[in-house]
């Protein structure tokens, strides 16, 4: 028997990273997965891999596509039982260099994005009268201040507060909503740093990280599984950090 027999899933950002492996992890669990994105070949691709996935377009920051995607889950499955607002984006840049193309870039994708998500699905299943865990990607930094990324950070920050706002809103309702805060992870976003790309860098960082070795996109998607399922059927509200013991 697998954790989320019978649930509906939709993980945004699902094409690659993070977000690919959560969508492989919950099918694997027994999930019917939807997952949602803007690089339409790449999620394609992803979800011909994953039995019980489809693939749709979905640009988290527009409210009409928002509408047509949840629309179209509740008459396929007449239900979400778990949405998982992982779609991001990455800003390294120190603040005075920071334009406001790039504040509302970062931000409507990171914040307005994760808001957008929560409240179409959350108004379709308080409507079905049914429950629902939505799991929101934050970060470590949306916890703590990052240097030279600013504008990321005060979007996680976004992420957290939201989480927290809406957990006591709609907790009568069944509406479970948490945040998780990944450290350093392994994926397409962080392919390019230095910690990744140079050994010797690589190796320094490891030393910094009590258990030792930088976070891979399994250990994120083991703390959604947890977070999608009935496993945590008394938590709401909360941030679960999960970056190797950095951040105690
Ligand atoms: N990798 C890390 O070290 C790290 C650390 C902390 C938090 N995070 C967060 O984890 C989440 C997943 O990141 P990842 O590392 O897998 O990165 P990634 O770049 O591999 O994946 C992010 C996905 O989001 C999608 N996306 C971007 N803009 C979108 C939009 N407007 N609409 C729909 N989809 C969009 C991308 O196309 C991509 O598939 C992000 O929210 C990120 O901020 C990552």
């Amino acid at each position: 028997m697998g954790r989320l027999d019978a649930k509906v899933a939709v993980i945004t950002g699902g094409a690659r990273g993070m977000g690919a492996e959560e969508a492989q992890l919950f099918a694997a669990e027994g999930a019917t997965v939807v997952l949602a994105d803007v690089l339409d070949t790449d999620g394609q691709a992803t979800a011909a891999k994953i039995d019980q996935a489809s693939y749709h377009h979905l640009d988290v920051r527009a409210e009409d596509q928002w509408q047509a995607i949840v629309d179209q889950v509740m008459a396929d499955h007449g239900r979400i039982d778990v949405l998982v607002n992982n779609a991001g984006v990455d800003l390294v840049k120190k603040l005075l260099a920071t334009t406001i193309e790039d504040f509302e870039r970062v931000t409507d994708i990171n914040l307005r994005g994760t808001f957008l998500g929560m409240r179409t699905v959350a108004d379709a299943m308080i409507k079905a009268e049914l429950p629902c865990s939505i799991v929101n990607v934050s970060s470590v930094a949306g916890l703590q201040g990052v240097a030279n990324h600013g504008v990321y950070s005060a979007s996680k920050f976004g992420v957290t507060g939201i989480t927290k706002a809406a957990a006591k809103e709609w907790g009568r309702y069944g509406i479970r909503v948490n945040s998780i805060h990944p450290g350093i992870i392994e994926t397409p976003m962080t392919a390019d740093m230095r910690s990744f790309t140079d050994p010797e860098v690589r190796q320094r960082v490891e030393r910094t990280i009590p258990l030792r070795r930088m976070g891979q996109a399994r250990d994120i998607a083991n703390m959604a599984l947890f977070l999608a399922s009935d496993d945590s059927d008394y938590c709401s509200g909360q941030a679960y950090i999960v970056d190797g013991g950095v951040h105690p």
